[in-house]
């Protein structure tokens, strides 16, 4: 039996793969390398010394998807294939809602068809919208401001009407905050196409003299410095909680979300002098205006997936500043 990891060569799904290897889970990745590369598959090999199937397949290609199901007992599935990027898909909205909601019903329809009833999903911080207090626990209200978002939002409905029409399906929905860092090996990590939108991918090019400086979005937010703040959370970390995810999921039935964070705020400029001084570097920044759509604050209560799941992030901010110039430095082209 195997666990299939949809989106398993992306920035998350790698690092994921990498721990299930690890801890002797039998995977198989689907990834249509609409954003990655190919290569990511011979890095996770290099990194475990395990093999796994992988299948270069879309998850809206109905045929190619049945076809994976068919060839091979899937006992769960890991789902991260999604658009993620919040600009553009204000931009693409009909090409987000396409891509992210009808790939993932194909993939119900599919497990179903396959007797396959058990899903973890990446959902995101971005379904408390602007929340009202912080620390954030899994009960605030759910509200989105943007198309992908909204995919995320509309995902987790579409997964609690399922189960609660299919009683033995089982589904964990996880909200990650802000996942950074990288695998410590320094050969899997984040790469995101063209100028990234995300704070450690930008800081990282500036310290590569890729970028002149970072912007730095807004300092008269209400926070302590006036820059935004939120829970970075080191990428392994996240990882590591898919693990004890699935642990739940194979003794569970019905669907429960947790929250996945450090429980931790840092704000715009924390992170700028964490970069620094975990890497002896210099990065150069400007305060530039507020960027729409922006919040001011936004960080978790995790306490749940700790008491639940028995997990609980380890790494500090500076092992997420040192992995992640440790993977682009080696990295960049
Ligand atoms: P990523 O883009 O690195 O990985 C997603 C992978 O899915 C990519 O490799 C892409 O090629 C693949 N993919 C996309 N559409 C597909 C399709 N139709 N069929 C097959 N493969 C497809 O992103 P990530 O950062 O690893 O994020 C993984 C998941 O976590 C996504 O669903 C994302 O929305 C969610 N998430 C990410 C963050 C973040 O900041 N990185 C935060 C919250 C939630
Ligand atoms: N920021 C800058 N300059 C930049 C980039 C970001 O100042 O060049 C600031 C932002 O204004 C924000 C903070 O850095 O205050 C973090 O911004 P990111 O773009 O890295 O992350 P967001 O919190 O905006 O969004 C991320 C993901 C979303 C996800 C959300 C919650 O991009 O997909 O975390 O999980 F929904």
């Amino acid at each position: 039996m195997a666990v299939l990891l949809t989106g398993g060569l992306g920035y998350i799904g790698s690092h994921t793969a990498v721990e299930l290897l690890n801890s002797g889970e039998e995977i198989i990745i689907l990834d249509n390398l609409s954003n990655c590369k190919r290569e990511v598959a011979d890095k996770i090999r290099e990194i475990t010394n395990k093999d796994f199937k992988l299948y270069i397949a879309d998850l809206l290609n109905r045929a190619d998807i049945e076809k994976i199901f068919e060839d091979n007992s899937i006992s769960e599935v890991i789902h991260f294939a999604g658009l993620k990027a919040v600009g553009e898909s204000c931009e693409k909205p009909l090409e987000y809602y396409h891509n992210n909601i009808t790939g993932t019903l194909i993939l119900l329809e599919t497990m179903r068809k396959y007797g396959c009833n058990k899903i973890v999903f990446s959902s995101s911080a971005t379904v408390y919208g602007n929340p009202k207090t912080v620390p954030i626990t899994e009960d605030f209200p759910l509200s989105t401001t943007n198309p992908y978002g909204t995919t995320k939002l509309f995902i987790e409905q579409i997964l609690q009407d399922t189960v609660k029409a299919y009683p033995e399906w089982s589904c964990i929905n996880l909200r990650y905050f802000n996942p950074v860092g990288a695998h410590s090996s320094g050969k899997i990590g984040e790469d995101p196409n063209g100028i990234p939108n995300n704070l450690m991918p930008y800081i990282n090019l500036v310290a590569a003299g890729k970028l002149d400086h970072l912007n730095v979005f807004g300092n008269d937010y209400d926070t302590k410095d006036g820059t935004g703040v939120r829970d970075y959370i080191h990428v392994v970390d996240l990882s590591l909680a898919h693990l004890k995810a699935l642990e739940k999921l194979r003794n569970m039935q019905g669907i429960e979300v947790y929250n996945i964070g450090t429980g931790e705020g840092y704000s715009v400029l924390d992170i700028v002098h964490a970069f620094e001084k975990a890497n002896d570097l210099t990065i150069k920044y400007e305060i530039a205006p507020r960027r729409v759509g922006d919040i001011a604050t936004c960080y978790a209560d995790a306490t749940k997936a700790k008491v639940e799941l028995g997990w609980k992030a380890t790494k500090s901010l500076e092992d997420m500043c040192k992995d992640a110039w440790n993977y682009t430095k080696n990295n960049i082209k």
